[in-house]
């Protein structure tokens, strides 16, 4: 059975039992604490939490997931796989074990013919968490499976949480037996290749705080309500259906790993590995890339670009794995133009829009294996060279230093020095290499004290958050002030009830007008002013948890305290500021986009008080006069006073309406669609001018790279890009008294003068030589025979450079003739460096 039809015969059971079906998320979440989606109960976390009243009691999806703490395990066991499908049915304080468990076995054991995955019931086993009695009954009472077949197991292996604070629970899991030929009797607790977890039931009721370890952790107390989360692997149940050995042979990921099987000419599963049990190198390599492959195509069509940090190093990661994989099996031309599009044809049946954004990802994946190729080239002779000294010097482990050489001259992230150097049978010095980036690191971030808490302790935030059972009311978009109520206050982090004059605090209010930076756009500054008479300066603000908007700042008067009524004000001039850079942002985006086509899509920005940035996908750099058009479209635009408006509506509309960027948002969820006239549409939760006029003036300052395929413009709008006009043409007015021209000639003439210049140099030159030739005449008198050898010893003095020197030795050699033995030494110095040139003759 094609995984396709296995997915949809599972939203289509689940739905005939009155779930909703929920389409995946994207696999970034908005939760600060994932880095990607890794359940699929992630989109759900609120309802279980009771903070969000869910769209049904019930609900189904296929929920793509990345989990990448396990990449060095991949094709070595036939369970990690870093990109997955979980097929989840959910329950929100409506049936509970009894019904899952039902339901479980039901879809389970029904035939193929009659809809369900038609395995038989005598080789599956469940496991439940150690004293759950209750799930025990539950499975004797409605299923196949007897006594003999169920076993208890404790924390490590049947109890569920996300592995950060949030609800968990005791579970109960399935196994398929896959027979003798894959190991011993005796159940899931003897051995886990051959009895097969493909679907885990967990009974979520309890909400987790402190979440130490997957044995460790606290229970803070029951949920509102019990519930249901079933997550069941879809590559697993594929491989059972299909009859293969692992995630690496189904049918949406063989195809990739067949083909690089024939690119290097490998049979895959011809050798046997180096011991019994394990795989042969080669095949490990083989599943690397199709897993690699596909997991880099799906990351990349929900909007993650390769980087140096977080998910965008994950990403690197992963396709210079598959790149360098390759390459150990023989293949040195680029591969991932042969591979992504297999993947991508495998894949499109569940996500067309992988095919439609083809040509985006194709050239973020393509421009990524190009920069890598350099990058080896330029470090591998470098890790060579270093491999070679260590073993020279009878040491296996490469020294950090080295390690961090490579890293910090040649781009080679330790990773891939340890993978490279293990491949010598050498260690590295990872201290050493750790200790010397943080050392790095510290110089360059002095400054960067507690950015913005994205993945620090948010204790504190949920303990303001729950406390006020409600988002934080934003009315900033209507209003620049308004009252509001002291929710929360903090003080170095944790709660606190007053703080005084002088200390640096966060606000949390139920109600306010500031903006959180976000969306690429810069928090609003201001004043809180407070009922009891305290003034505080906000100098930040920001969402470091769903829901709560944080404002951080310094009382410069007075006391606050935790109910306290506020009047919030934002600095009216700083907001239109960056309001007016924001609506430049989306103005320049779509001009980029008429200007360079579709696959120049954001990448990422940041709009300040007068000036932002703006980063787009384009494999090359974008000349001067396309970016001169740019910017006169975009006045041009600016110059029409099109109207900016703003209107919530559904996906569905939005994507009707031509909206740019419809990845990133939940199902469900209303969108916000800033549209500049009718010329440009993009979602965007950010704050715009009224009206283009009001952007005054907009100015391009150039365009860099900053990464792979990525590149970037920075733009002044407003009073700045008129002040940065102004001091060019003060400039082009100072040198045009200097060069006495109309401004218009100035290139001419410069350009005169730099010839000028140069025919001055080159005469200057040959004057020079002339000298040092007639120098060199006068010189011959000076050589003294030292025993039987013509000596000369000569020193040219400060100013004399390293050429004179040698052509001065030259001339004199010549002038000597080849009859005596000669030896001719001439001294000079130039910028404080001493040249000494030695030259004999041919008879010396
Ligand atoms: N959330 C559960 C899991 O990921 C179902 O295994």
């Amino acid at each position: 059975m094609e995984t396709a039809e296995i997915r949809r015969r599972w939203l289509s059971f689940f739905e005939s039992k009155g779930h909703l079906i929920v389409p995946s998320a994207p696999l970034i979440h908005q939760d600060p604490n994932l880095l990607f989606v890794n359940a699929g109960m992630v989109p759900f976390k609120p309802y279980f939490l009771g903070q969000e009243t869910p769209p049904g009691p019930r609900a189904t999806s296929v929920q793509k997931c990345v989990r990448t703490q396990d990449i060095e395990e991949v094709g070595k066991t036939s369970r990690h796989g870093t990109f997955f499908q979980m097929n989840g049915n959910f329950s929100f304080g409506d049936y509970f074990k009894e019904g899952a468990i039902r339901y479980a076995w039901e879809l389970v054991t029904t035939s193929v013919d009659a809809g369900g995955f038609g395995l038989d019931g005598e080789r599956l086993w469940a496991t439940v968490y150690e004293d759950d009695d209750e799930a025990i009954e539950l499975w004797l009472a409605h299923t196949g499976v007897p006594m003999e077949r169920i076993v208890r197991r404790g924390k490590a292996d049947n109890y569920w949480h996300m592995g950060v604070p949030g609800p968990g629970g005791p579970c109960s899991e399935i196994y398929y037996d896959r027979g003798p030929a894959y190991g011993p009797e005796g159940g899931p607790a003897v051995d886990e290749d051959r009895f097969l977890e493909f679907w885990n039931l967990v009974f979520m009721q309890y909400d987790l705080s402190a979440v130490r370890s997957k044995e460790d952790f606290d229970i803070a107390g029951e949920l509102p309500q019990q519930n249901i989360d079933t997550g069941m692997g879809l590559e697993r149940i594929a491989s059972i259906l299909q009859g293969v050995d692992n995630l690496y042979e189904i049918d949406e990921v063989f195809p990739v790993l067949q083909h690089a099987a024939s690119m290097t000419g490998k049979t895959y599963g011809a050798q046997s590995g180096p011991s019994a049990g394990e795989s042969h190198p080669d095949d490990v390599r083989l599943r690397v890339v199709a897993d690699h492959v596909r997991s880099s195509l799906m990351l990349i069509g929900d909007g993650v670009t390769p980087g140096n940090e977080g998910r965008g190093y994950v990403l690197r990661r992963m396709l210079r794995r598959a790149v360098r994989s390759m390459r150990l099996l023989g293949y040195d031309e680029p591969c991932l133009p042969e591979l992504l599009p297999i993947s991508m044809g495998r894949m499109k049946a569940s996500y067309p829009e992988l095919e439609t954004g083809f040509g985006r990802i194709a050239q973020i994946a393509y421009a990524e294996e190009e920069a890598f190729r350099r990058t080896l080239a330029a470090g591998t002779t470098i890790l060579d060279l270093a491999v070679d000294r260590t073993k020279e010097s009878g040491s296996s482990v490469l020294a950090g230093d080295q390690a961090f050489a490579l890293h910090d001259t040649y781009g080679f992230p330790i990773d891939l020095t340890l993978e490279m150097a293990a491949e010598h049978g050498l260690e590295v010095d990872r201290e050493g290499f750790t200790r010397l980036m943080s050392e790095q690191r510290q110089r360059a971030k002095a400054d960067a004290r507690a950015k913005k808490s994205a993945h620090g302790d948010t204790t504190a935030y949920r303990g303001v958050a729950e406390a006020l059972g409600r988002e934080v009311e934003f009315f900033g978009y209507q209003e620049v002030s308004g009252e509001g109520r002291v929710a929360g206050l903090l003080v170095d982090g944790s709660a606190a009830a007053t703080a005084t004059e002088g200390q640096e605090v966060e606000v949390v209010l139920d109600r306010t007008p500031f903006y959180a930076e976000g969306g690429g756009q810069l928090a609003d500054g201001g004043l809180l002013r407070l009922a009891g008479g305290a003034l505080v300066e906000v100098d930040d603000v920001q969402k470091p948890i769903g829901g709560l908007i944080v404002h951080r700042g310094r009382i410069l008067t007075g006391e606050v305290g935790t109910g306290e009524q506020v009047f919030a004000e934002v600095d009216i001039a700083r907001r239109r500021s960056i309001s007016r850079a924001h609506t430049a942002t989306h103005m320049v985006h779509k001009a980029i986009r008429e200007a360079l086509g579709d696959t120049a899509t954001q990448a990422g920005s940041e709009n300040s008080p007068g000036r932002f940035r703006f980063d787009f996908n384009a494999s090359s750099a974008v000349p001067v006069s396309v970016l001169r058009d740019v910017e006169a479209r975009v006045n041009q635009v600016l110059l029409d006073d099109l109207a900016v408006r703003a209107e919530v509506m559904t996906q569905a509309q939005a994507r009707e309406a031509g909206a740019m960027a419809l990845f990133g948002e939940k199902y469900g969820d209303a969108v916000r669609v800033i549209s500049v006239g009718d010329w440009a549409r993009e979602l965007c939760g950010g704050t715009h001018a009224e009206h283009t006029s009001q952007l005054g003036l907009v100015t391009l300052l150039g365009e860099s790279s900053i990464g792979a395929g990525v590149r970037r413009v920075e733009a002044l709008v407003g009073t700045d890009a008129y002040s940065f006009l102004a001091r060019e043409r003060a400039i082009v007015g100072q040198l045009t008294e200097l060069m006495k021209g109309r401004p218009e000639e100035l290139p001419e003439r410069v350009h005169g003068l730099l010839g000028k210049l140069k025919d001055a140099e080159r005469e200057l030159d040959k004057l020079r030589r002339e000298a040092l030739m007639a120098a060199g005449a006068n010189l011959i008198a000076g050589v003294r025979d030292l025993g039987g050898v013509s000596f000369l010893g000569h020193d040219l003095g400060a100013g004399a450079s390293a050429d004179d020197v040698r052509t001065t030795v030259l001339d004199v050699r010549t002038r000597l003739g080849d009859e005596r033995a000669a030896v001719v030494a001439v001294t000079g110095s130039a910028n404080g460096r001493p040249v000494i040139v030695v030259a004999t003759n041919a008879s010396a």
